[in-house]
């Protein structure tokens, strides 16, 4: 159920801190890549708004923060496939202040599109997307109103792939995101899509997908993605693609054309497939 921050609420997040001191807020802060920035920002002396569902390991995840690096972590749970979960962070940034946004809460189906129930593809595109534009409107408003600020939106490689319904919200959210760094051109406002390729997280563990024969060289760590993430934002790059071979994949994916884009992608659909250990009955 979505709440208002509980405890780290009590005080106004204001009274905390002294008026220049970065906030920055990041969604599914509470494992992977999300915590990777969450830790990045607060190494770099930013205060914390953490999002994700399960309030307690909100509370667990900003208590280790707040012991590691000494700043002031709160949290708030919201459900961001629900317009209520999206409207709690929306009513957030509305009357606190934040200057940096990451857009990183996300998952991935365990299932293609068509076996799929149409109630998982909406709240899928829900998460990934509706509520990464509507974070990003918003946030967007308030930084050019205060004359700063900065909205990191992390996609993904499958953007640039027709791998079913989250490539798909991907794609959705890279290109809003790039088009908002166009919009915000010559304003102190940026926006910057990263594109990570596979990386360690609970990501796979939860779409229950075994990825052990994946080779190591198509690997990058959360840390890599949120160190290249942040540099590339504070550069005003508009996207951002972690890892040198992933760098090299993206530049061939600008000029493949779009029929091979299709039968690479099918081509991986199928091996995923394969490697999933549980598939929902025909
Ligand atoms: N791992 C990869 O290979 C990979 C590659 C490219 C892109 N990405 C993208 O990177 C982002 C982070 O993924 P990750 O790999 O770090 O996965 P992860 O370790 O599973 O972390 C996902 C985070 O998102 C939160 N979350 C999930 N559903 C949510 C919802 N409906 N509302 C609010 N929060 C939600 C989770 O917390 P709760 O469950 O408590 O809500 C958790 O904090 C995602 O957008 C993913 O699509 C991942």
């Amino acid at each position: 159920m979505d709440s208002a921050p509980r405890r780290r609420s009590a005080r106004p997040f204001a009274a905390l801190r002294p008026a220049d001191v970065p906030v920055a807020l990041v969604t599914g802060a509470t494992s992977g890549i999300g915590l990777e920035f969450a830790r990045a920002l607060a190494a770099d002396g930013y205060h914390l708004v953490l999002v994700a569902r399960t309030l307690p390991r909100l509370e667990e995840t900003a208590d280790l923060l707040e012991d590691e690096f000494g700043v002031p972590v709160r949290v708030l749970s919201a459900d961001l496939a629900s317009e209520q979960g999206i409207a709690t962070v929306v009513a957030f940034i509305g009357h606190e202040r934040v200057d940096v946004v990451v857009n990183n809460a996300g998952y991935g189906l365990p299932y293609s599109a068509l076996r799929s129930d149409p109630a998982e593809l909406a709240a899928l595109d829900r998460v990934l997307n509706v509520a990464v534009q509507q974070i990003s409107w918003h946030a967007a408003q308030r930084m050019l109103e205060r004359g700063r600020g900065g909205i990191i939106t992390v996609s993904s490689m499958a953007a640039l792939t027709t791998m079913g319904a989250y490539a798909a919200a991907k794609s959705a959210a890279m290109v809003f995101t790039e088009n908002l760094a166009g919009e915000l051109a010559g304003t102190p406002v940026t926006a910057t899509a990263v594109l990570p390729g596979y990386v360690h997280t609970e990501f796979h563990d939860r779409m229950r997908v075994d990825m052990s024969k994946l080779p190591s060289v198509a690997w990058v760590d959360a840390r890599t993605v949120a160190r290249e993430g942040l540099a590339d934002a504070r550069a005003g790059k508009a996207v951002s693609v972690p890892g040198l071979q992933y760098k090299i994949a993206y530049l061939i994916a600008q000029t493949a054309p779009r029929p091979l884009i299709r039968g690479v992608s099918s081509g991986f659909r199928a091996v995923r497939m394969t490697r999933r250990s549980r598939r929902r009955p025909s």
